[in-house]
């Protein structure tokens, strides 16, 4: 596990900014991210469209989500408007770059359409450890410890067939969420958290609670990218 800390929002944004253009860069002919929905990412987003452009590899690059809101892609909540309005349009991303997750129809049937989306992406229906389905995937953090929608008590947490499934959270709008053996298929995974009212959970998913966030096993252990304000006791990690 690598934890970088940064004195504020702003340093960590433009340090993770750079930090995907490198990994980009450096990737292969089809470089795909699965982005972090919620506010935090907003800002790493519209660094890549401005001072990360120049220097981003856009039409090798393909946008996958971790989560949705199952809401219109035009609502204020939905994570591909966020996306969209931070990153898509100012950088002119291809249209057949940017996979948003649908949210028309019913969520269960919007969900067998994201992973079927994948699944054609990727080239087959069954994950090969020796094959990840990302490059990047980059994740935030609840203040109740889930990430993207795996949220405690629900059903999604006991996935492990199907890579997208749609979830009742009592405490918010349907979802559409990716499990975790989509999630963990990734070479590299990414965890984005500031501000003081995450020192706590982080505290609590670092000190090994089990925390739907605390749960994800990647290829390897998940950096964590976070600014001074979320940084627990320097004994926690
Ligand atoms: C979402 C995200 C969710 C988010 C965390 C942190 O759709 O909201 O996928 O998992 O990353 O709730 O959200 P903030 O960045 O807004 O604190």
């Amino acid at each position: 596990m690598t934890v970088a800390v940064y004195p504020t929002p702003e340093d960590l944004a433009r340090a993770t900014a750079a930090w995907l253009r490198e990994r980009a860069v450096a990737g292969g002919p089809q470089f795909a991210v699965c982005l972090a929905g919620g506010s935090t990412p907003r800002r790493v987003y519209e660094l890549l469209a401005s001072t990360e452009r120049a220097r981003f590899p856009w039409e090798r690059v393909h946008w996958f989500f971790g989560d949705e809101r199952f809401v219109p892609h035009d609502h204020p909540d939905s994570n591909f408007r966020m996306a969209r309005e931070a990153m898509f349009d100012a950088a002119s991303v291809p249209a057949a770059n940017q996979h948003p997750i649908p949210t028309a129809g019913q969520p269960a049937q919007a969900a067998q359409r994201y992973e079927n989306e994948l699944h054609e992406f990727y080239g087959a229906a069954t994950l090969d450890p020796r094959r990840p389905l990302f490059d990047v995937v980059l994740l935030g953090l609840g203040e109740d410890g889930h990430t993207a929608s795996l949220f405690p008590g629900t059903t999604a947490l006991q996935e492990r067939e199907r890579w997208v499934v749609d979830v009742r959270n009592p405490k918010a709008e349907p979802r559409i969420s990716l499990t975790y053996p989509a999630l963990e298929s990734s070479r590299e995974i990414a965890f984005l958290v500031t501000g003081a009212h995450k020192r706590d959970i982080l505290a609590r998913v670092w000190g090994g609670e089990d925390l739907p966030a605390a749960r994800l096993q990647g290829r390897a252990a998940p950096d964590w990218f976070i600014d001074r304000a979320a940084e627990p006791n320097a004994n926690m990690r």
